[in-house]
């Protein structure tokens, strides 16, 4: 049994269960899941008695579909799914049900998708892929958990464990089974604008946690009920990519980072992105994406060293490879030249939104001219139908319709409950001069700040859409100025201004302050500097005659030397979605601070532009009251 450090749970019952303090409890076969240590049993392999007899019976053109992977919004209509055969459908970020953005809108949407396959000759169902990488975090109302940053600073694999299955629980209410996370990336550049989806700069570190996720979102089998198939992602040295720095039209530097090139030697690139795959692949994960980035200047995504000869013949990966969203595009200007290169290259299958009709036709001619052997078709294939089998989804017996008992847990109380305790573990106490935290709750506290009453900036992107957005579009989540104000006494008296003005008069002042909410290259910064709105902001507060306490909402470190010296007490919370309750925790002492952090915090833009010095906090700094 991992041990497991959280506050919440005031027992382990007899039966294993674990209570939480509300009460409430999770139901005990996820939990007595989550808390099995063991990876997942059964080895892929053992189902190809059962696969190459259906692979025997399949034409080239069921091959093909099972291959191909189309997007919902991009489906001219439903019966393209049984007439292309399609193996699988995706939502990216931005791709919801036309019904809406609701757990029934997703539900009936992953129905209609399955209903389609069984018009086809072997009724072969989808898989059905989402991005839960912080929760499941597209639909309204799931429970949005902290991104894996501020997971990285908890060191508790036994919570992400049980994170991810409780996620795993909330994306099977709505039937789903696929999800394209754990993100097992190593950051080395912070200003690379995916930074927060990695747990940490350190692989031992992202390994830990990553076979935790893993387990967390497939369980002991990924046959059961409430088990999600797993994409460890992006493979290999996303986060290792060197910056290309330009100067915009405006006079200032613009580095681009994501979907670059990993410029490194075979050591490095196994000693610091290759470790948390060796992970990965002892966890039982069943499918993996290759990067859009590349390796010394060739595309991952055709990359057959990497994709074949090191994952699937020295580690022994039995599952498949998913590509990322148009990434075979990438390889070559000639699509069909491409996609050759992809999938001799050892890409099982095709991430094509838009472009599932042309992948498949065009698929069909190379295997058809013998540019694409049918063994690696086969191949293909063997390792998808592996995967399904596994998940029960070839059961004569299986149901294709969500289990809506499950609609009574989503984005309950209990889920709530672990994401407040992932969030008290997750924040760092970086600074607290003169024992300023914890605050009296009995104390007059001036708020302030843009992301105090801000549950966008709480969550950060792939939050209901792709980027994310401010403000509060995330229903059912607390701010933490709502969580200020639930936690202090009647006696107390709270009052807020976003841009630190009326502070006079307060005992305390909190600032929260932070990051706009951005995914993937759009988050790529040349300067981590803090927004000049937010310094003043906690000028203004300071101006006040009070002690200050900073809250800064960030997907990686920022520099923050102004507004620290000014601070007294200073708190990063990374994104830690709709819980913020599990902040104001921290901040009144009901939780004592134990984050480290998982990222090295600089001092500098020199430094993070890799310029030797002493960074302002080293790796796994963090204080406690
Ligand atoms: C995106 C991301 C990848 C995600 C995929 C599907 O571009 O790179 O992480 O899983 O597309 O949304």
């Amino acid at each position: 049994m991992i041990g497991l450090r959280l506050g919440i749970f005031t027992e382990t019952a007899m039966d294993g269960s674990l209570r939480f303090q509300t009460g409430s409890c999770l139901s005990l076969a996820i939990l007595c899941c989550a808390l099995t240590a063991s990876a997942y049993c059964r080895p892929l392999s053992s189902y190809d008695g059962q696969v190459d007899k259906l692979l025997q019976q399949m034409t080239l053109e069921e091959k093909i579909g099972q291959m191909t992977q189309a997007e919902l919004d991009h489906i001219r209509d439903l019966n393209d799914i049984w007439r292309f055969q399609l193996g699988s459908v995706l939502c990216g970020g931005d791709s919801d049900p036309k019904a809406g953005n609701g757990l029934e809108a997703w539900t009936q949407a992953y129905e209609d998708c399955q209903a389609q396959t069984l018009k086809t000759r072997l009724q072969i169902p989808l898989l059905f892929g989402v991005d839960a990488v912080h929760g499941h975090n597209n639909v309204l109302g799931a429970v949005i958990f902290p991104h894996h940053i501020g997971l990285g600073c908890t060191r508790d694999p036994g919570l992400v464990e049980l994170i991810y299955r409780v996620t795993a629980q909330e994306i099977r209410a709505t039937g789903i089974n696929w999800s394209f996370s754990p993100c097992v990336t190593v950051p080395q550049d912070i200003r690379w604008g995916r930074t927060y989806e990695g747990f940490s700069e350190d692989p031992a570190l992202v390994e830990l946690l990553g076979q935790a996720a893993i387990r967390g979102l497939q369980g002991q089998d990924l046959g059961g009920p409430l088990s999600v198939l797993a994409c460890a992602k992006h493979y290999l040295a996303d986060g290792g990519t060197k910056a290309v720095v330009t100067i915009g039209r405006d006079g200032r530097q613009v580095a681009r980072l994501d979907q670059g090139d990993a410029q490194m030697d075979e050591a490095t690139l196994r000693r610091i992105h290759l470790r948390p795959y060796i992970g990965a692949v002892k966890a039982g994960v069943g499918s993996i994406m290759p990067s859009y980035s590349s390796w010394n200047g060739i595309k991952c995504s055709g990359h057959r060293y990497l994709l074949t000869d090191i994952l699937k013949k020295e580690l022994g990966f039995e599952g498949f490879l998913i590509s990322d969203y148009n990434a075979i595009n990438q390889i070559d200007p000639d699509y069909k030249a491409a996609i050759a290169k992809s999938i001799n290259a050892g890409m099982d299958m095709a991430m094509v939104p838009n472009q599932y009709r042309q992948f498949f036709t065009l698929l069909r001619q190379l295997v058809l001219e013998g540019q694409v052997p049918m063994e690696r078709i086969d191949d293909a294939v063997r390792r998808i139908l592996r995967v399904k089998f596994a998940m029960g989804l070839m059961d004569k017996d299986r149901s294709l319709m969500a289990d809506r008992t499950l609609w009574q847990s989503f984005g309950g109380q209990a889920h709530r409950q672990l994401a407040r305790q992932a969030v008290r573990q997750s924040v760092v106490l970086l600074k607290n001069d003169g024992h300023c935290l914890p605050i009296s709750k009995r104390a007059r506290i001036h708020v302030a700040g843009r992301g105090a009453d801000n549950l966008g900036m709480q969550c950060g992107g792939w939050t209901i859409t792709w980027q994310g957005r401010p403000g509060n579009l995330v229903p059912g989540g607390t701010s933490i100025l709502c969580a200020i104000r639930n936690t202090v006494d009647r006696s107390a008296r709270v009052t807020y201004s976003a841009d630190g003005s009326g502070a006079e008069g307060a005992q305390v002042g909190v600032v929260v302050v932070g990051e706009q909410p951005y995914a993937e290259g759009l988050g790529d910064n040349a300067d981590l500097s803090l927004d000049q709105q937010d310094i003043e902001t906690v000028k203004n507060v300071k101006a006040a005659g009070i002690p200050v306490v900073v809250v800064l909402l960030s997907g990686r470190p920022l520099i923050i030397n102004e507004i620290l010296e000014m601070a007294d007490a200073f708190l990063a919370a990374w994104l830690p979605g709709t819980e913020g309750q599990g902040v104001a925790d921290v901040l009144f002492g009901d939780y004592n601070p134990t984050g480290k952090l998982s990222f090295t915090w600089p001092a500098s833009m020199d430094q993070v532009q890799g310029r030797s010095g002493k960074p302002l906090f080293e790796y796994g700094f963090g204080l406690t009251y």
